[in-house]
């Protein structure tokens, strides 16, 4: 079954003014996640007692019980292959080039901060699967490395090819420190984002993001993808146009409901403006905040048009969402605003943030999250969306492999085991003292409720003896990338983090009870790839996550002290009937 749409149809309905329905998804959006949580179990609740709960939700032009895949978004209309193969996305908006290399079956999950970052990536992608730069705070990440030196090079030569003019100059004259900075010096930093921020903080985003996925590209012609946050919500656009003119392939977004990420990258494909809702606590659903960029204003003369490629539309890449349930699954594949190509389907045994459990939180004597019956994704409702999708979560294994493709996934998206191989950007000492404690069975994974301010349940490794940011940590927020906006008493936009000192926190109306066992990430993770700020109290200390798999590592590892990316491949490939490309 094929559906098609034409082009001033998309245009029209990218154009479209938001529906009450829309309105009312973003203020649910917008409530804290207990009031959601609570209203979404009430519904399901009454649901159920009315015996509909098995029933699926019909779009307003068909009938009752019509679902089927034909049944999904127009715009992502698909054709059906065989069952449990992936399917082939035949619908394209005006902009979206044929995308006609395999799907990969390995995805190397994106791992921030800079943890997968293009050594790594640009080494899973020249064996043949897909390689992904994680672009979370990869500004940060630039710019520091920029003041280090750049030792290499290998960020100037990408920042040679930035097609903006001028940007790179600058950036290079802001940043760049060819001896290094002085020993103990801290790094200079970057204004944090807000709403709105200049044209030439959004130009270091752009170029960061561009360089990264520019160096994993560099070389040879295989797919490589950016994984961002959803939830890190005000540098996102910047990030996606940077990462796409470098020609990035996919895009990959969890943390949060990406619905209007495939209609922006439509948007920013052509050089066009891109809006996407900010999420403000306090704000009423009436009032409605927005992130806005326009490609325009970074060109000069106010216009692609006069840059080198005189405006020709770049690649739309793929988008897959990282989802933790089906339901997800089915609004984003039926109401996004554009083309969605796939899923990442992540259990709770993944590294870095998971989903919180459903239903009534229950705790284990430790504190940690129980996830039970509820929280496994149904995987049939998946495949009726007829589109590929790839199992993330404890899948690093040829068994986990085999597991996944008999589900009829496409394959598996892996990140703890590509997390400690030799072209990880976490430090050789942090990598090298894991992987011993492993072997000696001395590494535990603790999925730790409070740590991340998103609200979202975060694994932490721990091993005695090795420091990590604790409770003693003198609070300071600097770098910011997890604040959200909030509505003060005057009706003006603030921004606050619960990881920021109590007393800020506190004074910006935010509840003294939310600051309790916050970890700062943004500095921890800066730490973690061997860019910590120094603070008279010492360097910032790191904060690893793993997935819970890692405390069985250590039969992979096979009394080995290091392996590379295309060991992890060759390993997990022995459990699919294909060869790497
Ligand atoms: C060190 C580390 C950092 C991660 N950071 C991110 C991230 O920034 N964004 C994201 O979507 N997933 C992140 N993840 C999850 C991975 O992309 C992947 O889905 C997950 O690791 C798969 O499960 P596994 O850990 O059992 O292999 C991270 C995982 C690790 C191990």
């Amino acid at each position: 079954m094929e559906l098609t749409i034409t082009e001033q149809g998309g245009e029209l309905l990218v154009r479209a003014p938001e529906t009450v329905q829309e309105q009312f998804a973003a203020g649910f959006i917008s409530l804290p996640p207990a009031q959601r949580r609570a209203l979404a179990e009430g519904i399901e609740a009454w649901m159920s007692a009315a015996g509909l709960d098995a029933v699926p939700a019909a779009m307003f032009f068909e009938a009752a019980g019509a679902e089927s895949p034909a049944s999904i978004n127009p715009s992502n209309a698909i054709t059906t292959g065989a069952a449990g193969q992936p399917r082939t996305n035949t619908m394209h908006l005006s902009n979206s080039a044929t995308d006609t290399r395999p799907l990969p079956v390995i995805i190397q999950g994106g791992m921030g901060v800079g943890v997968s970052n293009w050594p790594l990536a640009r080494a899973v992608s020249l064996s043949g699967q897909l390689g992904v730069v994680s672009g979370t705070g990869m500004d940060a990440v630039f710019v520091r490395r920029l003041q280090d030196g750049d030792p290499d090079g290998h960020l100037r030569r990408a920042m040679d090819h930035f097609p903006i003019p001028g940007v790179s100059e600058h950036a290079l004259h802001r940043y760049f420190l060819p001896d290094g900075r002085a020993r103990g010096a801290p790094y200079k930093g970057l204004p944090l984002y807000k709403q709105n921020v200049s044209v030439a903080r959004q130009h270091v985003t752009i170029l960061a993001n561009f360089v990264a996925i520019w160096l994993a590209r560099e070389g040879h012609d295989n797919p490589v993808g950016i994984n961002l946050l959803t939830k890190v919500q005000m540098p996102n656009l910047a990030s996606l146009y940077g990462a796409m003119l470098a020609g990035v392939d996919y895009v990959l977004m969890g943390a949060g409901i990406p619905r209007e990420i495939p209609g922006a990258l439509d948007a920013l494909a052509e050089h066009r403006p891109a809006r996407i809702r900010l999420d403000v606590d306090g704000a009423s659903s009436a009032d409605a905040y927005y992130l806005d960029f326009d490609p325009s204003i970074h060109w000069p003369d106010h216009g692609p048009d006069h840059g080198p490629d005189h405006g020709a539309p770049l690649k739309r890449p793929r988008f897959l969402p990282i989802i933790s349930a089906s339901s997800l699954a089915t609004t984003l594949a039926r109401k996004a605003t554009g083309r969605v190509d796939g899923f990442v389907v992540e259990g709770p045994t993944a590294g870095g943030h998971n989903a919180p459990p459903r239903g009534e939180p229950r705790f284990t004597d430790d504190g940690e999250p129980v996830y039970g019956e509820r929280d496994v994704v149904d995987l049939e409702k998946i495949r009726e969306l007829g589109l590929p999708f790839w199992l993330a979560g404890g899948r690093g294994s040829p068994e986990g492999m085999r597991a996944a493709l008999a589900a009829g996934a496409a394959g598996i998206q892996v990140g703890t085991l590509f997390a400690y191989c030799d072209e990880s950007g976490l430090t050789p000492e942090i990598r090298a003292r894991i992987l011993a404690a492993v072997s000696a069975g001395r590494v535990r994974v603790r999925t730790d409720p409070r740590a991340s301010s998103t609200g979202y349940p975060f694994k932490v490794v721990e091993v005695d003896g090795m420091p990590r940011q604790n409770d003693t940590r003198v609070r300071v927020c600097d770098i910011g990338y997890l604040r959200t906006a909030y509505r003060d008493a005057d009706g003006k936009l603030g921004y606050r983090c619960s990881a920021e000192p109590v007393d800020a926190y506190v004074k910006k109306g935010g509840d003294v009870a939310d600051t309790v066992g916050r970890r700062c990430l943004c500095n921890a993770l800066l730490s973690n790839i061997g860019l910590p700020q120094e603070r008279d109290e010492g360097a910032e200390l790191p904060l690893i996550t793993s997935g819970d798999d890692l405390v069985s590592l250590g039969g992979f590892l096979a009394g080995r002290s290091g392996y590379s990316a295309a060991d992890v491949i060759a390993h997990l490939l022995a459990g699919a009937s294909v060869t790497a490309a």
